[in-house]
């Protein structure tokens, strides 16, 4: 029996929506997840969310949900996203899951017991965005690197781990196991920031402080630090420490992380697997960012990808497809949809999806759609090398793979299509056609391209599995997943003749991307953007006095079909009528706090006075009103 497989993605923060980059870590573990299964391992797949601390809380707040019914809200949100892009976990973890705060808790006491872990107090600078303490060293002109806020200084009694003790051991552990960090880059970042003494780790919160977390087990006056809770998810979730998923899999386990969380992976999680006498893991596995104009995509900036709406413009494999072939793992990747667009034109509709259909067509029209028989002499003659080119092929994805080189494997696969393409040139299929005597020849070359195609078909199951089941589908083969065993795929000529083949269907549509700009009015090229008005000055801005208030009242105005009378509050009341009423109800907007003009020249509509404007903005078939993205005092100008 091959070794059994274990593959983690992050389990990510529950403050916002999954985006294209969480989306990207699970869809990486599930390829490779994918991959090992044509390997004939067993594999274990999990993720999950990360529940407890500040950062929570706050965001519950902003919605006005307790923190419990604000994570499941989200936590939800990202296990759904899973059957939608075909993620097929085992485990789908939540740090709140009773079975993981047991576990949090034996570890902590376990390593407590071992005197690992001390209390004193201490005084430093602690950035709340955070929820960490940061040495004057690790800032930018004194504020926090990610928040660029200035941290507080705050002294407090904590507990504290003695990481600082086990520097060298790691130092060592990575020079001996090279591939312990990967890629090599990443490796000796962990390295260079061990070269300066770590400094030992605060891993507890007053209670009076943060309650929404894991109290610790030697003193209930504090919970847990949200990291030392969330690193331990990845052996609570298979039964540490006597389950036999934990037994059989943790050996063998396979962290998947983007390089924002390198420190706490490769650093404080060694220590505390070897604080608490666990082996460590196996291999971290990092990758990069994807961008957006050139900047990292995240919620602050506004400019996240929503995997969704990717996926029902063009489809989850193309969408997969794309993610994985672009992105050097390891590396940053910029997306756009040109991009993608161009692949899907090129790689997808071209070279797989013309070679499949004309390959099909060939069949249907020379052989009635039926796998012809095929004399075993004269197939190894016309061969012309597809069958070695096939094996090497196969190679090629399998090195690529082991090494989560995704981009390398599908290049791989590629190579081989674009091979195949030629072969359909070179042997020229409807001129054997032509003559009654190169019959035999024909059943060879068509016989030859079918079990091409059925390779190709199992090599891109890990990233496209939906077209591969489509594609083995309609070269006659059972439905049985099997079908995309590596073992299988390296033996040509495993297609039986006399087969009946379904008629052919097209893979993959062309895109034309301008009819189909996804964001176009977000866009920000200037081509889309509408005429702008002339130019004005800062000074004639800031005559405009913008201010957030509280919609308190409305109602429609009888016999005006676009109006509502509103009322705000911003310090004081002030009643406006709105042309909103076709896209919200009165009751939709009570309570909710919207950007006013509040010093518009008051103006008689309807018999009635209105004192400034709503804002709000208009397409064909939307109205959307100007809000704000978190609580604030009413009557805050806007700058
Ligand atoms: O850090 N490009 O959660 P998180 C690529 N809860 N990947 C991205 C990305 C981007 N622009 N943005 C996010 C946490 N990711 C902790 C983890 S694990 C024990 C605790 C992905 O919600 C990437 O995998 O901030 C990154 O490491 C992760 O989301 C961070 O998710
Ligand atoms: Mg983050």
């Amino acid at each position: 029996m091959p070794n059994p497989f274990y593959i983690t993605t992050p389990i990510y923060y529950v403050n916002a929506r999954p985006h294209l980059g969480h989306a990207y870590s699970t869809i990486a573990a599930d390829v490779a997840c994918r991959y090992n299964l044509m390997r004939d391992r067993e594999t274990f797949f999990l993720t999950g969310t990360d529940e407890h601390g500040d950062k929570i809380v706050r965001a519950a707040k902003n919605e006005n949900l307790s923190p419990r019914a604000y994570v499941d809200k989200i936590s939800g949100l990202f296990k759904d996203l899973c059957p939608e892009l075909r993620i097929r976990y085992n485990h789908f973890i939540r740090t709140t899951d009773p079975a993981h705060i047991a576990v949090v808790k034996h570890i902590l006491q376990k390593i407590y017991d071992s005197g690992e872990i001390y209390f004193s107090e201490y005084e430093g600078l602690y950035c709340f965005g955070c929820e960490r303490f940061y040495t004057e060293r690790e800032l930018v002109d004194g504020k926090c690197p990610d928040h660029k806020t200035k941290p507080e200084v705050i002294k407090e009694s904590n507990y504290f781990f003695k990481i600082s003790k086990y520097q060298d051991w790691l130092i060592d552990h990575i020079n001996n196991n090279p591939d312990f960090i990967y890629p090599e880059r990443y490796k000796n970042e962990v390295l260079s920031f061990l070269s300066e003494p770590l400094e030992d780790l605060c891993i507890s919160r007053p209670k009076t402080r943060l309650k929404w977390g894991i109290s610790l087990p030697f003193d209930d006056n504090y919970v847990t630090y949200v990291w030392f809770d969330a690193l331990i998810n990845y052996i609570s979730a298979v039964g540490y420490p006597d389950g036999e998923l934990f037994k059989k899999f943790w050996p063998y386990v396979n962290h998947i992380v983007a390089k924002d969380i390198l420190k706490p992976h490769g650093i404080y999680w060694p220590i505390m697997l070897k604080a608490a006498g666990i082996p460590v893991y196996k291999r971290l596995n990092v990758h990069g960012y994807w961008n957006v104009d050139q900047s990292k995509m995240s919620k602050s900036l506004g400019n996240v990808i929503e995997p969704l709406q990717i996926k029902n413009k063009y489809g989850l494999d193309a969408f997969r497809f794309f993610i994985m072939r672009d992105m050097v793992f390891g590396l940053d990747s910029s997306f756009s949809e040109e991009s993608m667009v161009q692949r899907i034109n090129s790689d997808l509709a071209n070279d797989l999806g013309n070679l499949f259909s004309r390959v099909l067509a060939m069949a249907h029209k020379y052989f009635s759609g039926e796998i012809p028989e095929v004399d075993p002499v004269l197939e190894q003659e016309l061969q012309l090398g597809l069958e070695s080119n096939a094996i090497k092929a196969i190679d090629k994805f399998e090195s690529a793979m082991e090494k989560f080189e995704f981009h390398k494997a599908l290049i791989a696969v590629w190579e081989f299509i674009s091979r195949m393409n030629k072969y359909v040139d070179v042997t020229a299929p409807w001129e054997l056609a032509k003559k009654k005597s190169s019959r035999k020849q024909l059943e060879a070359v068509i016989y030859n391209l079918l079990e091409g195609l059925r390779v190709i078909s199992g090599l891109i199951y890990p990233v496209m599995p939906d077209t591969s089941s489509n594609m083995q589908k309609h070269l006659g083969m059972n439905p049985d997943e099997s079908y995309y065993r590596l073992e299988i795929l390296k033996k040509w000529g495993t297609m039986k003749s006399g087969i009946k083949l379904p008629k052919s269907v097209t893979l993959f549509p062309r895109v034309d991307l301008k009819k189909n700009e996804l964001y176009s009015g977000e866009n920000s090229s200037e081509k889309t953007l509408p005429d702008l008005k002339p130019e004005i000055s800062m000074e004639e801005f800031n005559k405009v006095d913008l201010r957030i208030a509280t919609v308190v009242h409305a109602e429609v105005i009888p016999r005006a079909k676009k109006l509502l009378k509103i009322e705000v509050d911003l310090g004081e009341k002030l009643t406006i009528v709105a042309g909103i009423s076709e896209g919200y109800n009165p009751d939709d907007i009570i309570g909710k706090q919207v950007i006013v003009v509040a010093n518009l020249k008051p103006a008689k509509i309807m018999g009635i006075l209105s004192k400034g404007m709503l804002l709000a903005g208009f397409d064909d078939n939307i109205c959307a009103l100007g809000t704000v993205d978190k609580k604030i005092k009413p009557g805050t100008s806007l700058t």
